[in-house]
């Protein structure tokens, strides 16, 4: 007899993020589809050196039982790393986290109950959506242009939905790579403390710009802690550490986050904690920071010189900074049904459908990654992929 699930799983597959792992596995294809950091800028002889020195200096608490609220040396190195992006707070309001991700389930946790209002960028990260989902939140899509979402857009939504949430991407935005403009940042601070509405300000990417000022994050604005910052370490240092933070200056909202995360999983694991604490107190982030910039932006460059060789009907995005790049074939391709083909001919994307709260409408676009593909596979595979489109009529 069939288990009777959870009606939070109705409609929920999970396959698009399977697929994408298992595009990631085949080393025959050239994948677009990931969002991982180079191969290469990992760095496992300087972690597991930070891993032995945490364990020589302080070994039996770290493999103690820890606290929920997080390792406190992490949590004081962290508040003054968030500092250049001008994100001001003190170590009790930052909570360590099992990545990002762990931090858009807590806050659904702590504030969604079924039915409850949303608004998520249009496209937005679909690993995000999925877990918005779960929590049967009723997600209303947000207009975005060149310069992200559309403030405009937004209050008239506040207005009418009355939402609980407001999910922003503000830098390098995923899948778009759009950033937020200043002027917007200021502005949607200012509503969420106007209507009382919390604010997710997820932003992985600020630290990979490769061109122009560096902008505050939408928390630099926040007046009546109203806004959430959620920052990670798995796009500047390891993504299989799953180390990232929040910042919560609400109080009330963290017992809440805590509560939450001690019935998910008591804590972080303290040694990756100490890892990623030892890392930032290293003086070693900034220089790698800028190496890793260096590479990704010649790969972004690739990417669009490639892209530019495309037939003048295919748009692209592009952004300052971030892993990916956003494209829109013309009206009437299917960039869904057009996948197998592609990774037939050895190459893969994400269709950008996946990235839409809603579905239907979106069918010829796609995203692509360009941070885990050298030089030399950008090449071949956006070579491959001009051929496909070409070929379909393009
Ligand atoms: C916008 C965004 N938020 C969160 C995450 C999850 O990151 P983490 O590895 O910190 O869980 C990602 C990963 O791709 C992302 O793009």
């Amino acid at each position: 007899m069939p288990a009777s699930y959870a009606s939070r799983f109705d409609g929920i597959s999970g396959s698009a993020i399977r697929d994408i792992f298992r595009l990631l596995t085949n080393p025959s294809i050239i994948s677009f589809a990931g969002g991982n950091p180079a191969s290469s800028a990992l760095e496992p002889e300087l972690i597991s050196r930070l891993a032995q020195e945490a364990l020589a200096e302080n070994g039996v608490n770290i493999l103690q039982y820890g606290q929920t609220e997080g390792y406190a040396p992490l949590r004081q190195s962290a508040a003054e790393f968030f500092r250049h992006n001008a994100v001001e707070a003190r170590p009790d309001q930052v909570l360590p986290l099992v990545g990002s991700q762990q931090g858009l389930d807590l806050i659904c946790k702590a504030l969604i109950n079924p039915g409850d209002a949303m608004l998520v960028e249009s496209p937005a990260f679909l690993g995000a959506l999925q877990t918005f989902k779960l929590y049967q939140a009723r997600l209303v899509p947000i207009e975005m242009d060149e310069g992200g979402a559309i403030v405009e857009d937004i209050e008239k939504k506040i207005i009418a939905e009355r939402p609980k949430l407001i999910y922003l991407i503000p830098t390098f935005q995923n899948p778009t790579g759009r950033t937020l403009a200043l002027e917007r940042r200021r502005r949607v601070a200012r509503l969420a403390n106007e209507y009382g509405v919390t604010l997710i300000e997820d932003d992985p990417y600020c630290d990979l710009r490769y061109r122009g000022e560096a902008l505050p994050a939408i928390k630099s604005f926040d007046q009546g802690d109203n806004v959430l910052y959620l920052n990670s370490f798995s796009k500047i240092i390891s993504p299989g550490l799953r180390v990232a933070a929040a910042v919560c200056t609400d109080e009330e909202l963290m017992r809440k986050l805590i509560i939450g995360k001690q019935s998910t999983d008591v804590h972080s694991p303290t040694l990756n904690q100490a890892i990623i604490d030892k890392y930032l107190r290293s003086g070693l982030l900034e220089g790698h920071i800028k190496q890793i910039c260096a590479s990704y932006a010649a790969q972004m460059q690739k990417m669009q010189e490639m892209l530019e060789g495309f037939p003048k009907s295919v748009r692209f995005t592009r952004p300052d900074g971030g892993i990916f790049l956003w494209c829109e074939l013309p009206k009437g391709f299917d960039a869904t049904k057009l996948l197998p083909e592609a990774t037939k001919r050895g190459v893969a994307y994400i269709p950008g459908d996946h990235f839409f709260a809603l579905p239907g409408g979106h069918h010829n676009s796609l995203r692509l990654n360009f941070s885990n593909a050298s030089l030399e596979s950008i090449e071949k595979g956006m070579t491959l992929l001009k051929g496909l489109f070409v070929d379909q009529g393009l």
